[in-house]
């Protein structure tokens, strides 16, 4: 049997450096947005990975983000643009054409910084400050894994790494035992473990092992539409804004308040999305739980685990294995999620993007 369970309770530093690497997506946008709501955060870059769009999109849609939510400076960056070794197989029909449901934004203008290489970047920030740098990652692993290789001492480097993907002994969502991150690129996210596993037989203490955010705890952050009228009534909105299952698809908002639209027209076919799907007028926020725990704002509860990925078998492909019993005989490579707070976390939310949506409001 590993270790016990930990339970982590909020409290964050003052000055907490992350990096996110997204697929931006309607849960990655919340994500990204949420942390850009967070004083004591410092967003040391985005860097995209293909995935529920391509890479391209993924950039555009995060500088689009970053410029709507007063962060323009934030560097936007580029690293694989397919998985390491499959095809890669994007899904319109979850988070829309360009990845953001029926949302618009300005395109943002050319950029420079899209172009430089995303990996080579979050080497650079993790060897120039070892033990500052916190790494989210709500995407497929392909850019970590790739990291990985180029440089072996990143789990050493590196102060604390959250990653949404997995599901253990629990419904996959993009096959019966698969969830999309791990199943768009599984290649990626067995090097990452198997990394995890050399770097723990050398000795890595279990404090910096990846917190591994699976569909077993994120999809107990279920959003429902009144998130939404909650959300502009915090930010000050004249009308409340009211998303409902009655509402025939792809109405768009009209709220005054341009992140409360741009929010509600992505979450709305987020719901859509979920309700085809047989789960309800509802939306699973993987991507804003993962941020939070990143952040350090969220509770919740981990055990360590041997976490390893199929990808052989036809049949099981991209599926995520923990063995919390040690019956495996390795050593702990990942600290898995097994507890948290739904409650609380949409509480935190409607609190921290309604001041921000009533401070860009007040600004512009
Ligand atoms: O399975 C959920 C994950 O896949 C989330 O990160 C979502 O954005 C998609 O990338
Ligand atoms: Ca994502």
């Amino acid at each position: 049997m590993l270790n016990d369970a930990e339970v982590h309770r909020a409290g964050n530093s003052s000055n907490d450096r992350i990096l996110l690497d997204c697929d931006t997506g309607i849960d990655d946008a919340l994500a990204l947005t949420y942390l850009c709501s967070l004083d004591h955060v410092r967003l040391e870059a985005v860097t995209s990975t293909p995935g529920n769009v391509d890479v391209k999109q993924v950039a555009a849609n995060n500088r689009a983000l970053l410029n709507l939510c007063g962060k323009p400076n934030v560097p936007v960056l580029i690293g694989a643009r397919e998985p390491l070794e499959i095809p890669l197989v994007t899904t319109p029909e979850t988070h829309g054409p360009h990845g953001v449901g029926y949302a618009t934004l300005p395109a943002p203008g050319a950029d420079s910084s899209v172009n430089n290489d995303a990996v080579d970047y979050w080497i650079e920030a993790a060897c120039a400050s070892p033990g500052e740098l916190t790494v989210l990652l709500t995407a497929p692993l392909t850019n970590f894994a790739l990291a990985l290789r180029r440089e072996p001492r990143l789990p050493w480097m590196l102060r604390k790494v959250v990653i949404m993907g997995g599901a253990f002994y629990y419904q996959g969502n993009t096959t019966p035992t698969a969830e999309w991150n791990t199943h768009v690129d599984p290649h990626a996210a067995k090097e990452v473990f198997a990394a995890y596993t050399a770097a723990a037989e050398q000795g890595l203490d279990s404090s910096k092992l990846p917190i591994v955010c699976s569909l077993d705890t994120t999809e107990r952050f279920e959003m429902q539409p009144d998130f939404l009228t909650k959300l502009s009534e915090e930010a000050g909105c004249a009308e409340p804004e009211i998303v409902q299952a009655s509402d025939p698809e792809g109405t768009l908002s009209k709220s005054s308040n341009p992140l409360v639209r741009y929010l509600s027209d992505a979450l709305r076919f987020y719901f859509e999305f979920h309700r085809q799907y047989d789960q309800g007028y509802i939306a699973h926020v993987h991507d804003y739980f993962a941020a939070g725990v990143a952040a350090g704002t969220l509770e919740y509860e981990t055990r360590p685990a041997t976490v390893d990925v199929e990808t052989e078998s036809r049949l099981l492909f991209g599926t995520t294995v923990a063995d919390f019993r040690g019956l495996w005989g390795k050593p702990a490579n990942a600290q898995v999620v097994v507890a948290n707070d739904p409650e609380a976390g949409f509480a935190e939310l409607v609190q921290r993007l309604g001041a921000l949506a009533r401070k860009l409001n007040e600004n512009s």
